[in-house]
């Protein structure tokens, strides 16, 4: 059997894309995935675009395991979002890499593949396909009792920061039969949590066999009545692409988990406009409002980009402001990073490199604070934790999610793998939470 190797980068649809691959390739040539790339015959990254960091990654890891696989014949090939934007550049940087291919595109990798083994070299596949990818796609393969689904691709917003736009290009919706049936397929499988992604996910508006459109909270409330999917989730959702029934949903569908991951990048109108974000901040304070009060425990996650051309020491602070008011259970926080061909690289006033900093280690130091005291908070709560495996902190104990997302570690037996336990929490860890089984 030829064994393939492939290495994810970025965001979880490039992690859903890596599985799809491995789906794929195994059916057309028979490769069975290996976590050592010094194994592989045949070595996939998968790759981010979205700031110079993950680019920059990419080429230093590459050239290592070039040069730790010596000279045993290996095929490289590069996906995802820089070989989209850069595929040239890949091709130049890296001269052993012999396929390119983008995120939109992999569906053909068996006929690439086979044009490789003609003797071909040095393929690049980044055009738009007339078709669309998951119509060639296999089913999926589960492993473990969670798993993700594709719902919606690309993104329409352009973002002024943003290469997302460019890289996975504009944005549309699965129809929502061939979503279900993604669904049941992972179902019967033994999967019984089901996470719905999309770049923009609450934009999806797809449509069912007889042409209704459904929002997401429909598209929810259709996934919900599939039999086996015990625990749903969707991430990431845009504040200005937030309605109603998308609140009302949390309160209807049991399975549905609290927790909601949608990114405010900045606590200042005038930063959010220049970013082209498209509403204001009090807005985003109404929708965590009204979510808050048709579910109570529900965990708020977010994503900030500090250093943004123009952000004065003011529109900083309002940004900690709106940290104190709302209250995160997660963030994730970066630096701004201007990228190629965005509209932020033309923008005036750029922020000095160590302001930038500056500014991201003190908003880093409130919300980890802010995140310990939530975690702490929880102590004494019942919660059934969905075991991934050990948890690699202590020997005997187990790990996995509570319904809001957190890690749970309790200490247990028998091989827990997969299996939903009910954790007394009895600890508030800065990213975790610790617990004893009930
Ligand atoms: N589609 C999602 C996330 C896109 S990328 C959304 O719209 O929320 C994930 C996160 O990376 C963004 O939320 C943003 O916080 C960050 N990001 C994107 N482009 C960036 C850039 N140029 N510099 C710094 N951070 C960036
Ligand atoms: Fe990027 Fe904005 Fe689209 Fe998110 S909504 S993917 S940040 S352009
Ligand atoms: Fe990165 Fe592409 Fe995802 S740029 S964040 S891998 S969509």
């Amino acid at each position: 059997m030829p064994k393939l190797h492939v290495k994810t980068f970025g965001c979880q649809m490039n992690a859903y894309d890596s599985g799809r691959i491995a789906d794929l390739l195994a059916r057309s040539h028979g490769y069975e995935t290996v976590p050592d790339p010094l194994d592989a015959d045949l070595i996939v990254f998968n790759t981010c675009h979205v700031r110079e960091k993950a680019e920059e990654k990419l080429f230093s890891e590459l050239g290592r395991l070039h040069k730790r696989l010596g000279h045993r014949p290996v095929t490289f090939a590069v996906g995802g979002c820089v070989a989209q934007a850069e595929g040239e550049v890949v091709l130049r940087r890296a001269p052993y890499v012999d396929l390119v291919f983008g995120p939109q595109n992999y569906h053909r990798l068996p006929l690439l593949l086979d044009r490789l083994a003609r003797g071909e070299r040095r393929l690049r596949d980044t055009g738009p396909p007339p078709e669309s990818k998951f119509d060639d796609l296999p089913e999926p393969r589960a492993s473990g009792r969670a798993a993700a689904v594709t719902i919606q691709e690309g993104c329409n917003r352009f973002c002024t920061y943003c290469v997302v736009p460019a890289t996975r290009g504009p944005e549309w919706s699965r129809g929502v039969e061939e979503i279900l049936a993604e669904v049941a397929q992972l179902t019967v499988q033994g999967v019984i949590e089901i996470l719905l992604l999309g770049q923009n996910v609450n934009a999806y508006h797809g449509r069912d066999r007889q042409g209704v459109v459904h929002d997401l909270a429909l598209l929810l409330r259709r996934v919900a009545l599939v039999p086996g999917v015990e625990r749903l989730r969707f991430v990431t959702s845009h504040p200005a692409d937030m309605n109603r029934d998308l609140v009302e949903v949390f309160g209807d569908l049991p399975q549905l988990c609290p927790y909601l991951h949608l990114p405010v990048q900045s606590g200042s109108d005038a930063i959010l406009q220049r970013m082209g974000r498209g509403h204001r901040v009090a807005d985003y304070e109404a929708w965590i409002d009204q979510a808050r009060r048709v579910r109570p425990d529900l965990a708020v996650a977010t994503d900030f980009i500090v250093g943004f051309p123009g952000e004065s020491e003011a529109d900083f602070q309002a940004t900690l402001d709106l940290v104190e008011r709302v209250g995160f259970d997660h963030a994730y926080s970066f630096k701004f990073s201007a990228r190629p061909g965005t509209a932020a690289v033309a923008l005036p006033d750029p922020v000095p490199e160590e302001v930038g900093a500056r500014r991201l280690a003190r908003l880093q130091e409130l919300l980890n604070r802010q995140q310990l005291a939530r975690n702490q908070a929880r102590v004494g709560t019942v919660v059934p934790v969905l075991v991934e495996g050990p948890s690699g902190h202590r020997p005997g104990e187990w790990a996995g999610r509570a319904p809001d997302m957190r890690r749970v570690h309790f200490p247990g037996p028998a091989n827990l793998a997969g299996v939903l336990v009910t954790v007394r929490i009895t600890a508030g860890l800065p990213n975790s939470l610790r617990g004893e089984p009930a």
